[in-house]
């Protein structure tokens, strides 16, 4: 990976580089509020789905911090978690294997930037495997009675903490692409 790559890599990134940017400064955020064309406007919805369902595992960590109850922290993320992991990876399924590749045609210029969105699909993918053998790993200490129940706890508590950072900015970079060129150029164009 080359160093300009790794600049922009989702982990140290605080947003798209300029030459990026050219469909959103034509089609600015404030302008995204009504008469929104109807495939945006769902995009727009399912990322603020994902906001939320981070956000309420993000409440429910905080809780387990402050309760240090491991039996209600499962009973109440676990469920949250396995819906989390089944929609971001369904979404991110059709955004890299349909949207993208229409996207790239309908405006070669972006490819670059569809690019680095893929990338971010790869590193994302790695955090919710991550996620999903430790929430197991999680449930199986507190149905088995595991004495480390707490520990495994606390490390799935981690790595939920650590991707939301991640997530946000994926979510607000792709929408600076997507938005505007589904909106300045349609995607029934090709
Ligand atoms: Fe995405
Ligand atoms: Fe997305």
């Amino acid at each position: 990976m080359s160093e300009t790559d790794d600049a922009l890599a989702l982990a140290k990134r605080s947003g798209l580089p300029s030459e990026f940017l050219y469909l959103r400064d034509a089609f600015p955020r404030d302008r995204w509020t009504a008469k929104l064309d109807e495939t945006a406007a769902f995009w727009l919805q399912m990322h603020a789905s994902f906001r939320g369902h981070q956000a309420h595992m993000d409440g429910l960590v905080s809780q387990w911090r402050a309760n240090g109850d491991a039996a209600a922290l499962h009973r109440q993320l676990i469920p949250a978690l396995q819906s989390f992991l089944q929609h971001l990876d369904g979404h991110h399924r059709v955004e890299s294997g349909r949207y993208f590749p229409m996207m790239r045609r309908i405006d070669p210029k972006i490819g670059a930037g569809i690019d680095l969105l893929d990338r971010d699909h790869d590193a994302i993918h790695e955090t919710l495997e991550a996620l999903f053998q430790s929430g197991l790993a999680f449930h199986q200490a507190v149905t088995g009675k595991a004495p480390d129940a707490a520990d495994k706890a606390n490390r799935l508590s981690d790595l939920i903490d650590g991707n939301a950072r991640p997530l946000l900015r994926h979510l607000e970079d792709e929408e600076d692409i997507v938005i505007p060129l589904i909106q300045l150029r349609g995607l029934h164009r090709i």
